[in-house]
């Protein structure tokens, strides 16, 4: 009776850690310019950079229109789980369904969880993400077949990133978002909402592996700091930004926990990139970084898209000393030490 009870509990064990050790077949990204690698290139929008000096550092010094000078964090971790080192854009012509089958990323910079923030720069508004992921499903069936698609989609690790335009291009710049949402609390209740209802989306459509991702310390990107600064304020950090960025990322961490209790199947973490994004602007040096405070490209103030362009004199010539490329956006080596740290914490998850 008791060997009968142990062998299937070891049965069990087995099959249970089996199911847990599947290994990640894609990583499918969902978001912001944090994750964007080249979506906006195909669209009409002001916000681009698929031009030189972006991508000087990526493979063959190629601007894919990610916004930064090399890789961004779904690159990393897609190299971290054995996959290719970078997720190609399902808008790139030089991609089809035979290199989406192992990832792709459906982010658009300057997106939000509300379709008013998509609205403000004209680009891919979350709920067309997710239109274009149904597209991605019937290629990708079609391809494949079922079983084999159906696999890859419910092993896939599915990336979200994206939020901070919903704060620094929608509710304090917009002010018709500021009288529909009184105080900043009632804002971030409804982008809660709006996550919930996306990834109850991508759960139904069969995600299973997410990995939400947290605000970085938004009141310490240089354009941030640059307006600090001419507001009279010094010439430190916006601390409102990080606290509603660090009240937000409370609150995501809460609707993860939620997901995990609420929805059968489904494995959710919390990749907050907060504490290490603050650690390396605060000790750059422990890093091997040089300067913080302003960015690499253009005077590193205030630049970014077509005003971060090859002609400047002023932009930096080692963008492995700086902590942001452009004043709104990470350099390759500080997305890589995030997708480190993450790789490192709420993402083992999936290893
Ligand atoms: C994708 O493109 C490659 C060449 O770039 C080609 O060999 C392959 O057949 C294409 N796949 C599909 C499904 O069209
Ligand atoms: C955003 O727009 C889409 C498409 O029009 C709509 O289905 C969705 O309900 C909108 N979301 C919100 C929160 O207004
Ligand atoms: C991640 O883990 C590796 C190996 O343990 C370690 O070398 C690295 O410093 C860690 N990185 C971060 C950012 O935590």
């Amino acid at each position: 009776m008791g060997s009968l009870f142990a062998s299937a509990c070891l049965l069990l064990l087995i099959i249970g850690g089996g199911g847990a050790a599947a290994k990640v077949p894609a990583v499918i990204v969902f978001g912001d310019s944090s994750v964007d690698a080249g979506n906006n290139n195909q669209i009409s929008t002001v916000l681009k950079s698929n031009f030189r000096p972006y991508g000087r550092d990526f493979f063959g010094g190629r601007p894919t229109g990610r916004f930064s000078n090399g890789r961004i964090p779904p690159d990393f971790i897609s190299e971290a789980f054995g996959l290719r080192p970078f997720v190609p854009a399902y808008l790139d012509p030089a991609y089809n369904i035979t290199d989406f089958a192992g990832g792709v990323c459906f982010a658009s910079a300057g997106t939000g969880f509300d379709n008013a923030t998509s609205n403000v720069l004209n680009v891919i508004p979350l709920w067309r993400e997710v239109e274009y992921y149904k597209d991605y499903q019937n290629k990708l069936k079609a391809y494949l077949g079922d079983t084999k698609a159906n696999s890859i989609i419910s092993e896939a690790l599915y990336i979200i990133s994206l939020g901070t335009n919903d704060f620094l291009e929608n509710y304090y710049t917009l002010p018709s978002t500021r009288s529909k949402f009184r105080t900043v609390d009632q804002f971030q209740d409804f982008l809660i909402g709006l996550a919930e209802k996306f990834m109850k989306d991508i759960y139904g459509l069969g995600a299973r592996k997410m990995s939400l991702t947290g605000l970085p310390p938004m009141g310490c990107l240089p354009l941030e700091r640059t307006t600090n600064f001419v507001n009279g304020n010094g010439d430190g950090c916006m601390d409102g930004y990080n606290v509603v960025a660090l009240h937000f990322n409370e609150k995501l961490s809460g609707l993860v926990k939620k997901m995990n209790d609420e929805m059968p199947g489904i494995r959710v973490v919390f990749s907050n990139p907060y504490g290490v994004f603050m650690s390396i602007i605060h000790k750059p040096s422990e890093f091997g970084f040089e300067v913080a405070s302003i960015a690499c490209c253009a005077t590193g103030m205030f630049e970014m898209g077509y005003m971060c362009d090859q002609m400047n004199p002023f932009t930096c010539s080692d963008a492995n000393k700086y902590v942001f490329w452009d004043s709104f956006h990470p350099t390759e080596k500080t997305s890589r030490v995030i997708a480190d740290y993450v790789m490192n914490h709420s993402l083992r998850e999936f290893l």
